[in-house]
């Protein structure tokens, strides 16, 4: 797969499923009871990772393509696996099956790939233990593989020192195997799908500005969910939409989740021209479609709250800023370090290799735009948002850009270069 400068970039699409929202569907079903079909299921590798996990647990679940049908057991419905089990590259997967692997009671096992084996547990492993659970970093290095389960969890307020859905998902999940109310108060709010869609299940679930608390032992029952759009996936086309020549591009069915959409409002603060159409409610998420077309970008400051509602988008929107005239600065976004990649690193690399002016900071990045891009061969260093961000980059840089590994959007975009590609023509 090369790219190479484009022309024009016309058309109608929509891209696949949202991940948090699919990962979600498959593990709310599991342990409600009867039947959760989701329909828009983003089948990529991670979110098939979750599955196969909850097949290991004795849970029937039967996946055609984007349709997923989920036979629940219930709360207390799961059963020992057999093999410890294999999360992949999905963080999501293994920061929220923690919390309830860590409720149930047997003791189970999980690991994945190198990827996941050098992310942080600790930020779960901590709370976990203070709600009373068994759970141990077998390498004793806060990383997978763990081991946890066996034991009466008890209910807990949880002071979160990061913002991150994945912490608050797999404190919330414990809770629901705790006596009482589980609490999590964040430095700033992430993404809040597990809040949203665990109260359409049926659980009692209050958000309530930082804090968002559970009642445990709920009865669960299983719901038809309508996944949208991504917009961590949109989000290549929004970028590609605004900085390459002749673009008009309309993507549809879009998760416009506020704890999701800060790229939305980073991209008009830029100067893009984009607009939400059909803005609508589809299973209690807010869904639209974006019309995006070519625009003069200028640099800005991205920083403070809104850095969680944008956190996956961050290595498009420094790809955005290389072609905005002047500065755009990036702060208070050190999680960015423990992503797939370190992304403050893969993403200055890459850019600098294109020809970008970009510095390194310890919580973001510095961007003086405007530097011509030249094509180079990417270094992914096998991180999904990385190959798909500076693809996009590609479609503005003279000559060929090309990656190390262009199989790895299959973890969140399977048939992104198709889509690319069909834009093209
Ligand atoms: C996710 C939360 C975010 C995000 C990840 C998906 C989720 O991670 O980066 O891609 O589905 O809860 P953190 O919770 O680590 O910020």
């Amino acid at each position: 797969m090369a790219i190479t400068k484009v022309k024009s970039l016309k058309g109608e699409i929509t891209v696949p499923g949202d991940k948090s929202i699919s990962h979600r569907g498959v593990m709310f079903g599991a342990i409600s009871d009867g039947i959760t079909e989701l329909n828009g299921f983003l089948d990529g590798a991670d979110c098939r990772s979750t599955i196969s996990c909850f097949r290991a647990m004795g849970i029937d679940i039967s996946q055609e393509k984007d349709h997923v049908i989920i036979h629940g057991k219930g709360l207390h419905g799961l059963n020992a696996p057999a093999n410890m089990l294999d999360v992949g590259n999905s963080g999501t997967t293994t920061r929220l099956i923690s919390g309830i692997l860590a409720g149930q009671p047997f003791v189970s096992s999980l690991n994945g790939d190198a990827s996941i084996q050098k992310r942080p547990m600790g930020r779960i492993i901590t709370p976990l233990s203070e709600m009373g659970a068994y759970i141990r970093s077998l390498k004793d290095n806060g990383c997978a593989p763990l081991e946890m389960g066996g034991k009466q969890l008890h209910s807990i307020h949880y002071d979160s020192p990061v913002a991150s859905a994945q912490v608050k998902s797999c404190v919330l999940l414990a809770g629901l195997y705790a006596d009482g109310i589980t609490s999590v108060t964040e430095p700033v709010v992430s993404r809040n799908h597990t809040e949203l869609m665990l109260s359409g299940f049926g659980a009692d679930i209050k958000s309530e500005g930082l804090t968002a608390s559970i009642v445990g032992n709920p009865k669960l029952l299983g719901q038809k969910i309508a996944v949208p759009g991504d917009i961590s996936s949109a989000a290549y086309f929004i970028a590609a939409g605004l900085i390459c020549d002749n673009a008009d591009l309309l993507i549809k069915n879009v998760n416009t989740n506020p704890t999701r959409a800060g790229i939305i409002k980073v991209a008009k603060d830029m100067g893009g021209k984009l607009e939400l159409l059909n803005e609508r409610i589809v299973s209690g998420e807010p869904v639209a479609d974006i019309h995006v077309c070519t625009s003069s970008l200028h640099g800005c400051e991205i920083s403070g709250d809104i850095i969680p509602t944008l956190i996956d988008e961050l290595p498009v929107i420094a790809v955005m800023a290389s072609a905005a005239t002047g500065t755009t600065i990036i702060k208070d976004a050190a999680e960015l370090k423990v992503k797939e990649s370190d992304r403050i690193a893969t993403v200055t690399e890459n850019l600098k290799a294109m020809g970008a002016d970009v510095t390194a900071t310890d919580d973001g990045m510095i961007i003086v735009g405007g530097k011509e891009l030249q094509g180079t061969t990417i270094k992914t260093y096998k991180d999904h948002r990385i190959a798909m961000a500076f693809a996009v980059a590609g479609l503005i840089a003279n000559g060929k850009t090309d990656f190390d590994d262009e199989k790895c959007p299959v973890i969140s975009y399977p048939n992104f270069f198709e889509t690319l590609n069909r834009l093209l023509s």
